[in-house]
């Protein structure tokens, strides 16, 4: 795999400095929170960073799983966003809802799902992305929370994948332009 590296973009210590940073932040926002907070780890990619980050997140939370594809081997947002695996709970109005997300990159997919499940009445949904590229915006999004914000490059490792391969990086790297064009 290592090969297939261009260089490193964000290490094992700046990765759990980031979780530290943005689990303060969200325990500050929800301390004083009177419904139960489910948090959403979207499969796949924010596996590793969602499980990491709530290590660091004092409050009690409930996990559940969604995954939504939106890319398939290639590196082009198709356009649509896929529910593979929805949410399964009811009766959301009785929760707070915290999207994690690996990477923000057209915005599309958290977009969408976000409108999702506020159109299903939940208290409150926000969203938390380990990573953010807002120069390829495709439409109008901001995540609530973000750990970091990176140029236009697609990056794998740490959740992330480029055709499947790459999650378990301990880090996140560039992947060199060969690999994928
Ligand atoms: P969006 O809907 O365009 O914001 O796409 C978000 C999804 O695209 C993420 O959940 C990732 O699965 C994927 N993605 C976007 N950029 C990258 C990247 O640089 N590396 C790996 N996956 C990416
Ligand atoms: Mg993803």
């Amino acid at each position: 795999m290592l090969k297939d590296i261009e260089r490193v973009l964000v290490d094992e210590k700046q990765i759990d400095k980031i979780n530290g940073e943005l689990a303060q932040k969200i325990m500050k926002d929800y301390q004083n929170s009177t419904k139960p907070l489910i948090v959403i780890v979207i499969l796949k990619g924010s596996m590793i960073f969602a499980s990491d980050l709530i290590k660091k997140l004092d409050l009690p939370l409930e996990i559940e799983f969604m995954k939504v594809s939106s890319y398939g081997a290639g590196t082009k947002n198709s356009g649509e966003i896929k529910i593979h695996l929805d949410l399964a709970r009811e009766n959301l109005e009785q929760y707070d809802l915290l999207i994690i997300e690996d990477i923000v990159d057209s915005g599309r997919t958290l977009s969408r799902l976000t409108q999702l499940l506020k159109n299903r009445n939940a208290n409150s949904v926000k969203t938390c992305t380990l990573l953010d590229k807002p120069s390829r915006r495709e439409v109008p999004f901001t995540p609530d929370y973000c750990g970091a914000e990176i140029e236009d490059e697609f990056v794998v490792g740490y959740g992330l994948d480029y055709d499947e391969k790459y999650r378990n990086l301990p880090y996140v790297a560039i992947l060199k332009r060969e690999v994928y064009s």
